[in-house]
């Protein structure tokens, strides 16, 4: 097989979240991480992170030297609103010169409003289950769209709000640390009626400067799928976490109203017309096995699938998944998508020439088939901060020396860059970079 062509306008770059880069931030996160004994894997904060924040310029610069036409980042709501109802200018204006310099250097901007973090004040009176988060949230998405805005076309408001609610209410493995079912549900409602009451002051805001805003979520697609296909006790365990992890955001979306099992079918203020577009995340699939002893987590064992080559978070490689993901999703949905985040924690550089490789091959099949898949967004172009995983996880193009702060490219960036530069994707890695050791990474 031949290269294959990205198809004209296709926007292809990185993907970052501010908390994960900028360093020096005070909110939910930063609290979390001072906790004794620390909850993150290697004990890290994010007092430096990678210094992203000072250093924007020359970053950004970089990856429009490496071919990138699109950039993706988020706008942290703790220093543009550091107490309620207080805005920060000089936060503001930093995030504004972010949009300018993407502009400038030809970087189409993808701007997130929330990624995972929260400002403190907020945390404290309840977080997103605060009554008002929602009304909140739309007054913080107006001054964003007010002042970073007029240069933006592609927003996403929350990201991944089922791996929030998960991670913050089921799991308990970020804040704000809860481990309830019933929270669960709670914080997918709220994280729902943000993002509807956010996508509006985003359009009204937009309108009303003569502009248009295109205006999603990042929904991370991870289906689960039953770990043995004949089994039926397999296949019942894994509808449910399918179709709330998967589909109930997104069909709440499409129909306007609060689904069960977390509403009644109710209508949701502002969320029909809330999706201009749809965000996708895709990483992998998980398999789904019926388990007895956890009548807690409706029975459902969750797995890496174990067929499959492996990263170094252990998740299995699948990239039949992302072509399946998108066709899915356009049919479901005939938005136009964009892949807002894909990629792999890979310890030494091995295995991301052919996951990249692959992925875009499984972009390019899923167009080819009739989805209308706009662009893609690598995550990401540094290692930084992966959340309870601290720095253990590297899924950068470039390594970043934790000392010094200074950025090396990866042997990876070299073909990541022929490919936005020539705007053609190989049939396969070169065989210089693919030295690797699929089938046994996994370093934890
Ligand atoms: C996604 C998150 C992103 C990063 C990647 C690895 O779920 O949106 O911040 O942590 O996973």
């Amino acid at each position: 097989m031949t290269s294959r062509h990205l198809p004209p306008d296709f926007l292809i770059g990185c993907a970052t979240a501010a908390h994960q880069v900028e360093g020096g931030i005070d909110n939910d996160w930063s609290v979390f991480e001072r906790q004794v004994p620390s909850p993150i894997y290697d004990g890290g904060r994010t007092t430096r992170a990678i210094e992203h924040y000072t250093r924007y310029r020359e970053d950004l610069t970089q990856l429009a030297a490496a071919g990138q036409n699109s950039h993706r980042f988020s706008i942290e709501w703790a220093r543009v609103e550091p107490s309620p109802g207080v805005f920060d200018r000089a936060a503001l204006d930093h995030y504004r010169d972010v949009v300018r310099v993407c502009r400038e250097l030809g970087l189409e901007p993808v701007v997130t409003l929330q990624h995972f973090t929260l400002p403190r004040w907020l945390a404290e009176r309840g977080g997103v289950l605060a009554p008002d988060a929602a009304a909140l949230f739309a007054r913080y998405a107006a001054v964003c769209a007010e002042v970073v805005g007029p240069q933006v076309r592609w927003w996403v408001t929350v990201n991944e709000p089922a791996v929030l609610a998960v991670q913050g209410y089921l799991d308990g493995q970020w804040p704000p640390a809860e481990r309830s079912l019933v929270g669960m549900l709670r914080a997918f409602g709220a994280l729902l009626r943000m993002h509807a009451a956010a996508a509006l002051a985003l359009h009204q805001t937009a309108r009303r400067r003569g502009g248009s805003a295109l205006v999603s979520v990042a929904h991370h697609e991870r289906r689960q799928r039953p770990r043995r296909e004949r089994s039926v006790l397999d296949r019942l365990a894994a509808i449910f976490p399918d179709f709330l992890f998967n589909r109930w955001f997104l069909r709440s979306c499409l129909t306007g109203r609060m689904l069960p099992p977390v509403g009644m079918g109710e209508r949701v203020p502002g969320l029909a017309g809330a999706l201009d577009y749809l965000g996708v995340n895709y990483y992998t699939e998980d398999v789904i096995s019926f388990d007895l002893a956890l009548p807690g987590m409706l029975f459902a064992h969750r797995d890496n699938d174990p067929a499959l080559p492996h990263t170094s978070f252990q998740w299995a490689i699948n990239p039949a998944g992302l072509r399946r993901a998108l066709l899915a999703l356009w049919h479901e949905t005939h938005l136009p998508l964009l892949v807002t985040e894909n990629g792999v924690a890979d310890e030494h550089d091995e295995l991301r020439a052919a996951y990249v490789v692959d992925h875009l091959n499984a972009v390019l099949d899923a167009i080819d088939e009739g989805a209308d898949v706009r662009g893609y967004l690598h995550w990401t172009a540094w290692d930084n901060f992966e959340w309870a995983e601290g720095y253990t996880k590297k899924f950068g193009l470039w390594s970043v020396d934790r000392e010094t702060m200074a950025r090396h490219p990866k042997p990876s960036l070299a073909l990541y860059e022929e490919i936005c530069r020539s705007r053609l994707v190989p049939a396969t890695a070169p065989e210089w970079l693919t030295t690797s050791t699929i089938g046994r990474a996994g370093a934890r």
